[in-house]
């Protein structure tokens, strides 16, 4: 086992998709037999964008039992509701201290933000990153798996970090993003615009609680044209992205045959198509059903809750009384 250590958590804003369970959650089942680890659902953050009290709950089961279905194994790892550790929130507002205005303002998730739902420009989405960094700065740790969407926050993250470390001294390690393959990932959508997304783009999301049939239906719709007419074309990035999910999911060999049909001109994108939806109904059915036999039992998952509740306690509780020593919040010692 590694010592650094590992956090991520994913916002109970709907349902898991492809590009959660590329971008995260594969890289959350392999950490847990390497580092320890402490996976989150981040309630809070939700709130940002998604205030409707009665979907809060069935979004935390959602995303806790899709996590477990997917792989993540309660007894390896810290799994944990964020409100559920007061010691975030209250670590969020010391770095509230260490975050300028103007900063916040530049960030993209924000101004992006800010453009969709201009009437609800709330101090919560500006202060995003810095919830965020209490988040993984809460465990002291070093990596942090998320897709490529995240960056921006995780630069973040390190600079409220140094800057806690050069005001009070060392106490924080610089957390960085992880990923086994090289590069961060980002899964496209299925109609060639942008990425998969819990909250935006659904018929061009596959989610894993998609069921045979809309899965089939969304992968026979994703945008192809009237193929190549050159031997060895330039492929269109539409097409670079069914590709790219084929790989994912499929054989190597059927990949590469589909490559070869490509390069020769004599691909027919309907096979490719009805070959990419039978090995992602293949990929997807099973953590669908596990999932939907864990989402209602709900005395279960509240004992996960409470245990990995205990385990983040444990290792927040050590780490603020050390940030609030070092900020000399400690009068009675
Ligand atoms: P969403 O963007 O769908 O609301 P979250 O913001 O909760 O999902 O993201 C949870 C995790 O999944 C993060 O680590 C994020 O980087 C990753 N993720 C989300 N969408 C994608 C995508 N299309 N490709 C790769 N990773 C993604
Ligand atoms: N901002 C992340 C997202 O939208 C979710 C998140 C909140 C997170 N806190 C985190 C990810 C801490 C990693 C570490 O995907």
């Amino acid at each position: 086992m590694n010592k650094e250590i590992v956090v991520s958590g994913i916002r109970s804003t709907g349902f898991l998709h492809l590009g959660n369970y590329f971008g995260a959650i594969r890289n959350y089942v392999r950490m847990q037999e390497e580092y320890p680890c402490y996976f989150f659902v981040a309630d809070y953050h939700s709130l940002t964008t998604h205030p409707d009290p009665a979907l809060l709950k069935p979004n935390v089961y959602r995303v806790l039992a899709e996590n477990i279905a997917c792989g993540l194994d309660p007894e390896k790892v810290a799994l944990y509701v964020q409100s559920d550790v007061p010691e975030i929130p209250e670590l969020y507002l010391m770095l509230n201290m260490l975050a300028y205005k103007g900063e916040l303002e530049k960030t993209a998730s924000f101004k992006d933000k800010a453009r969709t739902q201009p009437d609800n420009v709330n101090a919560g989405l500006l202060t995003y990153p810095t919830l965020m960094a209490a988040d993984i700065l809460i465990h002291k740790a070093s990596y942090v798996p998320v897709g490529k969407d995240q960056e921006q926050h995780l630069e973040m993250a390190r600079n409220f970090a140094q800057r806690f470390n050069h005001r009070y001294g060392e106490t924080f390690p610089e957390p960085h993003p992880f990923n086994f393959g090289s590069d961060l990932v980002k899964i496209p959508s299925l109609d060639g615009t942008g990425k998969m997304s819990k909250s935006e783009n659904e018929n061009a999301t596959l989610y894993l609680a998609d069921t045979d049939e809309v899965i089939r239906k969304k992968v026979m719709k994703a945008k192809t044209d009237q193929g190549p007419t050159e031997v060895n074309s330039v492929m269109p990035d539409y097409i670079e992205n069914i590709f790219l999910l084929m790989r994912l999911v499929s054989e190597a060999d059927v990949v590469k045959k589909f490559e070869k049909d490509f390069s020769e001109c004599t691909i027919r994108y309907g096979d490719l198509k009805k070959q990419l939806a039978e090995d992602m109904v293949r990929f997807i059915s099973p953590i669908r059903e596990k999932a939907e036999s864990i989402r209602h039992d709900h005395v279960y998952l509240h004992k996960i809750m409470k245990a990995g509740q205990e385990k983040a306690r444990e290792s927040a509780s050590k780490v603020l009384s050390e940030a609030r020593r070092r900020m000399g919040i400690n009068f009675y010692c």
